[in-house]
């Protein structure tokens, strides 16, 4: 992603609108789906990926649901 508007010491994370619509993820581009780029987080994003690998799978789906409707009308 372009920093034009912040200095290179800040980190900035890609922007969750339109998720679903900008597989694949990460670095190498190597995730494929949004369950496997949410298990991959790590640093800060632990914590937040450790509660969704032990949530219910009830509940990973609906995150999942959730974000699937973030698309980017054409
Ligand atoms: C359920 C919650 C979250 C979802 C669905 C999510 C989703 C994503 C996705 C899809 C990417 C890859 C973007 C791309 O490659 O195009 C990403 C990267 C990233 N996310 Fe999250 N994220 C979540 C929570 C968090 C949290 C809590 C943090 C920080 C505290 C975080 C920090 C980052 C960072 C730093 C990257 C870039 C990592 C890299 O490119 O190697 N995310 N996230």
């Amino acid at each position: 992603m372009a920093q034009r508007f912040v200095d290179r010491n800040i980190f900035m994370t890609a922007e969750l609108w339109g998720l679903a619509s900008t597989p694949p993820y990460g670095h190498r581009n190597d995730l494929t789906t949004i369950d496997e780029v949410i298990r991959a987080h790590g640093g800060d994003a632990r914590d937040s990926a450790a509660r969704y690998k032990s949530a219910a799978e009830e509940d990973r789906s609906a995150l999942i649901a959730y974000l699937k409707t973030l698309v980017i009308e054409q």
